[in-house]
């Protein structure tokens, strides 16, 4: 795979399954950005981290407004896991607000960053996030 002169947006890319990503499109010849709340992850030739939250709106507008080739819609977070009575009403909010509003607000600036023409020739947009209901 020839990435170079390619563009890449990896969100939550400081570790894990981003991580992978990042650092196999920065492989195969992208320039790729990442992002996570926190500092720390891949470095290297190509690569550029960014400390951004993907339920900021305006951060991610931001980000988002340099326009991208690729977008990996990684961030999310595995937790709360456990019987529904014993999940937190926190937890559960900050569960939607990650993995279902982050993952729409990234492919909501992905796809308003791109040319008109551009936005409905590109595939659908998938998100790694899950949602699980606790039972
Ligand atoms: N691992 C699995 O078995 C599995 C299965 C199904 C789906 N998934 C999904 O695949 C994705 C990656 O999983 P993983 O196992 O690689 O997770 P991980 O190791 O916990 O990494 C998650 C990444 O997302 C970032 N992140 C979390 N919340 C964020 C937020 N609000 N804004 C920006 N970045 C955020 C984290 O950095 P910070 O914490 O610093 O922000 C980190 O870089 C997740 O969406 C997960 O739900 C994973």
């Amino acid at each position: 795979m020839d990435l170079a002169n390619k563009t890449a947006l990896v969100t939550g890319g400081s570790r894990g399954i981003g991580a992978a990503a990042v650092l196999a499109l920065a492989e195969a010849g992208a320039q790729v950005t990442y992002t996570a709340r926190r500092p720390g992850g891949p470095s290297g030739p190509g690569i550029t981290a960014v400390q951004a939250d993907v339920t900021d709106h305006a951060a991610m507008a931001t980000i988002m407004a340099q326009g991208f080739d690729i977008v990996v819609n990684n961030a999310g977070i595995i937790g709360p896991i456990g019987r529904i009575t014993d999940v937190a009403p926190q937890d559960w909010a900050a569960n939607i607000a990650t993995n279902l509003s982050g993952a729409y607000t990234v492919i909501h600036h992905a796809i308003r960053a791109m040319p008109p023409a551009a936005r409905w020739k590109a595939g659908p947009p998938i998100a790694a996030a899950r949602l699980a209901l606790p039972c």
